[in-house]
């Protein structure tokens, strides 16, 4: 028997909603406008658009209808439709196993924000050199951690319905509340003396006017290489995430029609994350204030809230809020993949399993943790980055593995099964799949082709001869 039988989402709306909890995270409002402001704003949004609606809708597609059909996880849904490709099952495993072990960590930063708030400390939190301080002691980030995954564990114990889709039915539609919000309020800003005065109204446009100054070949190479790993990221596809979600949807929702609510509800969070925290960076800091990377969300975001004044605690506060709960629904729907897939394979449990896999995670993520500290480390990464034990993690998983397990998966739908397969789920309750024809071009041709360039540049080759080019 299979063993989770009866785990299914409620209907339509709880899928969706939950697949959004899952796509909607830490990606979302970090990384898509750091990206976003550093690519050229409105060229960056251009081409990550076009490449949601093909490529991400291909992805995305594939996963969920090759779920739903086979109601199989990915160790095992891969391996039963063709024998020889269980090892894809394998591999893909591997990337929410991988990816479990930092988003915790970074899970457990954006509680250690959100307490700092509380407890009305935002303006220690804006002083130089606070969050690097922070990562780097010995017991306060595990303790954090260990936090964030004690309350993941809680939401995937108590199952797909009652844990994962009641949780983000109340959390998801919360989100979109906050956040639109904030957007509001950070075009309402204003700062500088009357002549040099910023506003956010030019933030905005600083934000979605494409910006083609220094614009090279390998320049807009480079931009299209981060929408798309930041695609993958984003919509939570290619490490069986959405597969095992597929596999929980009742026989009679219409897939496509669901799936272009996910896309758009995922692509509208991020747009709206860059609405938030560009103009209010630009507004208090300028153009030099958006080139932080990384560090917008910990170091730069925090002098945003001081500057704001008194109002500014509760601002942040309402923003690590909604960022601690996008990567609560998140990170559920990791440990789930880790579960399911081994509830099927050691036929136990939901309950046992959640437990061995909280305190394996757990034991990883403290390592990880760590990695700041007593296993201090530094090396360069292919793509020339400076990178300690969480950056090089993150690298293997989401630079290198998973475009490497999109293109065999490509490959494995697009020409040994046949894109029928997925097509003919789409269309098995009954309503139309608009996209077919596209869908079936994207995943034959345009997908591999671009997941290779994608997998090459991740092992620094590319970049070395778009060098010699120029
Ligand atoms: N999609 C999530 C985000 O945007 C991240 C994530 C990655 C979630 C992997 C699940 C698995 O942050």
């Amino acid at each position: 028997m299979h063993p989770n039988k009866k785990s299914t989402f409620t209907g339509s709306l709880g899928f969706v909603l939950a697949a959004a909890g899952s796509a909607v995270g830490v990606g979302n409002i970090w990384r898509f406008p750091y990206l976003a402001a550093k690519d050229g704003g409105g060229l960056f949004l251009l081409i990550y658009l076009v490449l949601v609606l093909t490529f991400g809708f291909t992805l995305l597609t594939t996963d969920v209808a090759f779920g739903r059909r086979t109601k199989k996880n990915a160790l095992q849904a891969f391996g039963s439709v063709r024998k020889e490709w269980s090892f894809l099952g394998w591999l893909t495993f591997l990337v929410p196993a991988i990816i479990m072990t930092y988003y915790s960590v970074i899970g457990g930063w954006i509680l250690k924000y959100l307490a700092v708030y509380l407890t009305g400390g935002g303006d220690a939190a804006s002083q130089d050199g606070y969050f690097t301080s922070f990562i780097t002691a010995p017991v306060a980030p595990v303790v954090f951690t260990l936090l964030f995954l004690c309350f993941t564990a809680l939401v995937v114990y108590r199952g797909v319905e009652k844990g994962i889709e009641k949780f983000s039915r109340i959390v998801m539609p919360g989100l979109l509340v906050l956040i639109v919000g904030i957007a509001i309020f950070s075009l309402t800003l204003r700062s500088g003396e009357a002549e040099a005065q910023r506003t956010g109204l030019e933030g905005l446009s600083v934000y979605l006017l494409p910006n083609f100054e220094g614009l090279t070949v390998s320049r807009f190479f480079e931009v299209l290489l981060d929408a798309m790993s930041q695609l993958f990221f984003s919509l939570s596809v290619s490490m069986g995430i959405m597969i095992t979600y597929g596999s929980y949807v009742k026989d009679e929702v219409n897939l496509s029609q669901a799936l272009s609510q996910i896309e758009i509800f995922d692509t509208l969070v991020a747009f709206l994350a860059g609405m938030m925290i560009i103009p209010a960076v630009y507004v208090f800091f300028g153009t030099e204030g958006m080139t932080s990377g990384p560090s917008l969300m910990f170091v730069s975001l925090p002098k945003v809230f001081q500057a704001m004044g008194g109002f500014g605690t509760l601002v942040g506060l309402a923003f690590f809020l909604m960022v601690a709960f996008a990567a609560l629904t998140s990170s559920v729907s990791i440990m789930e993949t880790l579960v399911a897939n081994c509830m099927e394979i050691f036929h136990t449990s939901r309950r046992r399993m959640s437990g061995i896999i909280a305190l394996l995670s757990a034991v990883c993520s403290v390592v990880i943790c760590l990695g700041y500290n007593l296993f201090y480390f530094e090396l360069t990464l292919p793509n020339g980055q400076a990178a300690q034990m969480l950056d090089l993690v993150d690298y293997i998983s989401n630079s290198f593995l998973m475009p490497f397990i999109s293109l065999l998966t490509c490959i494995f739908v697009g020409w040994v099964i046949k894109p029928e397969f997925i097509s003919e789920e789409m269309e098995a309750s009954g309503h139309p799949f608009r996209r077919k024809k596209m869908y079936r071009f994207m995943i034959r041709y345009v997908a591999p082709v671009m997941m290779a360039v994608l997998f090459v540049q991740s092992t620094g080759l590319l970049g070395a001869v778009l060098k010699l080019l120029g």
